[in-house]
């Protein structure tokens, strides 16, 4: 069984480690990787965004399944390319990845289907837009439609806030055409919870719940991130929750693809706002979160291949998963700077070291191999994550562990996981 992973972050880290682990010992391919997969895979020179490279590869080598992390290639056809060639792949083709290519799809799904969410109002016309937010009270959300790498949303406590949002999307054009139309939202109130379902066209599974830290400084202070850590189970996600969510989110979001024509197969990340009138969706992926998975993978006890497979082939049940009791955190080390510029190729140290390697697992994000050393090469540097007993324990030794790594001006965050404590 040859497996090939597309991406070369944390998340890819994690499922390339949870694969190398499965009783059927696949040989394993990462695209482009990082310091950390070369360990477990043979990294390829090929750019997670080069559907075409990735496609020649392929074709050539025909892996028999490929398991796709990030969400442009799936936006950009990825899965429709490689089935044409006959080639499987986990993740969504690109009529169904538009529910994370495009905020306004996602929204219009959600409104036809019923599925609870914020109110909103979509502009193409800055002027427009702006005489909308100065009839409206805040705080307002505002969102660029399209893939803008994290950084196209906008919390709006006043009109200067909005001017500024609308004026970056519709005017200066920052996001270029992901830009070219803007949504209105409502601004939910509550505590966030990310669930990951994975889907087969027509059964859902959905995977433990989790809460990723997406503010750069302690206190959820600072900018946004592409999330600074994760603990899985959140304790904000009730048992009561689970069927609503399952019903409501899931089950009603891929009826009304279906009503359209669209089958959607992989994983399907719902970013959720528990709110005092009930769950509503603040944001869908079309892929695994990213440190989401650092914390969910390593609590699924048995092979993952299974599964997988039987989202490829129709035959996913719900049962397929048993779960560790453990908790699991991840604390993401990032380079000094991060989100904005920051050093690349400096080294890495500690991560030899008794004390780090009998107690964590440290996935990998932005590192690379310079003159057989690990460096740094990313803004998220490490997800040093453990299991334990309890999310304390977990994080018990996660912070241990961090005291042992070091690389030049190394930064995060000491309260990950604080609110659930
Ligand atoms: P998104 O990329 O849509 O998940 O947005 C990024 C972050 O912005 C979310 O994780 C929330 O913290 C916040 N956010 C997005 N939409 C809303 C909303 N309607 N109300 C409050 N916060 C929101
Ligand atoms: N952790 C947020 C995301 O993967 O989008």
């Amino acid at each position: 069984m040859k497996i090939l992973v597309v991406g070369g972050g944390g998340r890819e880290h994690t499922l390339a480690w949870k694969l190398a682990s499965d009783s059927c010992k696949p040989e394993l391919f990462c695209a482009p990787g990082n310091a950390g997969t070369l360990e477990i895979c043979t990294n390829l020179d090929i750019g997670a965004e080069d559907v075409d490279g990735l496609l020649r590869w392929a074709i050539e080598n025909k892996p028999d399944i490929t398991v796709v992390g990030p969400e442009v290639p799936l936006c950009a056809g990825l899965t429709d390319r490689f089935n044409d060639a006959g080639l499987l792949v986990f993740g969504p083709n690109k009529a169904a990845a538009l529910l994370e290519g495009s905020k306004l799809f996602a929204k219009e799904i959600m409104q036809a289907g019923g599925v609870p969410t914020a109110s909103a109002v979509s502009f193409v016309s800055a002027d427009d837009a702006l005489a909308y937010v100065a009839d409206h009270s805040f705080p307002l959300v505002i969102k660029a439609d399209g893939l803008a790498a994290g950084k196209g949303v906008y919390i709006c406590a006043d009109n200067k806030d909005a001017e500024k949002a609308i004026n970056d999307v519709l005017v200066a054009r920052e996001f270029g055409d992901a830009g070219s139309e803007l949504l209105v939202e409502e601004c939910l109130v509550g505590e966030e919870v990310s669930i990951l379902a994975l889907i087969d066209g027509e059964n859902i599974l959905m995977l433990s719940s989790s809460q990723d830290h997406k503010r750069a400084f302690n206190g959820d202070k600072g900018p946004n991130t592409g999330g600074m850590g994760a603990y899985s189970p959140a304790p904000i996600m009730t048992d009561e929750l689970w069927p609503v969510v399952k019903e409501e989110v899931f089950q009603r979001t891929l009826d009304e693809l279906k009503k359209r024509g669209i089958k959607y197969q992989g994983v399907m990340y719902a970013g959720l706002m528990v709110t005092a009138e009930g769950v509503k969706v603040l944001e869908f992926n079309c892929r695994f979160g990213d440190p989401e998975t650092q914390v969910v993978i390593p609590r699924i006890k048995g092979d993952l291949v299974p599964v997988l497979q039987a989202c490829i082939d129709g035959t996913l049940r719900d049962d397929m998963i048993e779960w560790r009791d453990e908790s699991c955190a991840c604390v993401v080390m990032a380079a000094g700077g991060y989100p904005g510029s920051y050093n690349k190729g400096d080294a890495v140290l500690g991560l030899q070291d008794g004390a780090v390697k009998e107690n964590v697992i440290v996935f990998h994000a932005g590192t690379a191999i310079k003159d057989d050393k690990v460096v740094t090469s990313g803004g998220r540097v490490l997800g040093v994550t453990a299991l334990g007993k309890d999310l304390r324990s977990a994080l018990d030794k996660v912070y241990v562990s961090l005291t042992h790594i070091e690389f030049d001006q190394a930064q995060y965050r000491t309260d990950i996981g604080k609110k659930a404590l």
